[in-house]
């Protein structure tokens, strides 16, 4: 008996010394840039579901770019997912991730799969959602303020101070403002629009939601965030509006990628895999994530912002995800807009 077990146990080591990896197909490093809450949830369904064991780091999308470009010459995560699209592109653009095609593909929306195009299959679109900003009405009333409704009425002087955004190099959220404002009121007046609100602008966070978890709190007045981030507040009972801007507004296209020289490739592929199947996606809202699913059988909450009833831009993905477009916008920013004083 025992003979035959420690027989068994050889057989397995030896197996996976021929093999190479399948010792290393029982564990996954995920980089996780959505919400912290559906980051860990998607971690503990895909341990339940495969019993790999998942080591998770959430951080936002410009800083997870910066890391897996910083750990290039030694990867250490396998799988990146959740933050906007454009680092995803970037990302795909300078060989820091790895082309797949997933068998899932045939269940996903067309927009899903023009990630994949503009990423030379090195990413795909797992979400979507569109830009705006939510106020705290308790806030805005103790402070005599009017309800704006436009993104101009931001740049206006009786906001001074009680306006939130992210930083755009580390906040996808932020990035997605800077070139949602270029896109629609072209880059001379959009800069000049990022100078006039960063005179309102009482804080830059590092994370795109936190502007507007600080207004639940009543620590601040309005945070510009992704819409579907200030409807999470206002359905967990804070007194958040959400304000879709008069002129109209971009979008984000949420992204995923496996990471160019991950260790545990076939763990990376599962998730892959799995983190696209309509009922994954359905248990987004187990944690009131009100993005947009990209696969076509996945539920959404009838409190999910209706893309459809939004004057959206036809926000170009390929040309804002770009190293060299994303590069250049993030450095005027910094040379051009932060730098100012308030
Ligand atoms: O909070 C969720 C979310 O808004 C996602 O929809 C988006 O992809 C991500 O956060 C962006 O986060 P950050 O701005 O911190 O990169």
């Amino acid at each position: 008996m025992k003979y035959s077990v420690r027989l068994s146990v050889a057989a397995v080591a030896l197996s996976s010394a021929l093999s190479g990896h399948a010792v290393a197909a029982d564990k996954l490093t995920y980089y996780c840039s959505a919400q912290e809450d559906w980051c860990q949830l998607m971690a503990n369904g895909f341990e339940e579901a495969t019993g790999i064991k998942v080591n998770m780091t959430r951080k936002s999308s410009g800083e997870t770019l910066a890391q897996i470009k910083a750990e290039a010459s030694n990867p250490k995560g396998d799988v990146w997912w959740g933050g906007t699209g454009d680092p995803h592109i970037q990302a795909a653009e300078e060989g820091l991730t790895e082309a797949y095609v997933s068998p899932m593909r045939g269940e996903l929306h067309d927009w899903a799969l023009s990630q994949a195009e503009s990423g030379s299959d090195a990413t795909i679109g797992i979400y979507s959602g569109a830009l705006g900003y939510g106020y705290n009405e308790e806030v805005l009333t103790a402070n005599n303020l009017p309800v704006p409704a436009c993104w101009k009425d931001l740049t206006k002087p009786e906001y001074k101070g009680h306006v939130q955004m992210a930083n755009p190099n580390s906040s996808g959220t932020a990035y997605t403002t800077l070139a949602t404002i270029v896109q629609l009121f072209g880059e001379d007046e959009g800069f000049e629009f990022m100078k006039a609100l960063h005179k309102n602008i009482n804080q830059y966070t590092k994370s795109g939601s936190a502007p507007i978890k600080a207004a639940a709190r009543g620590e601040n007045t309005i945070g510009i965030v992704f819409m579907h981030d200030a409807v999470k507040q206002a359905a967990s009972g804070f007194p958040i509006k959400v304000v879709a801007p008069c002129e109209g507004t971009g979008y984000e296209i949420g992204g995923m990628s496996i990471i160019k020289g991950a260790r545990n490739p076939e763990s990376a592929q599962k998730f892959y895999d799995w983190a696209l199947t309509a009922d994954v996606q359905t248990r987004s809202l187990e944690v009131k994530a009100y993005q947009v699913m990209s696969n076509k059988g996945a539920e959404s909450s009838p409190l999910a912002p209706d893309l459809d009833s939004l004057t959206l831009i036809d926000y170009d993905f390929a040309q804002y995800g770009s190293s060299d477009e994303r590069k250049r916008l993030l450095k005027k920013w910094d040379d051009e807009v932060s730098v100012l004083p308030q």
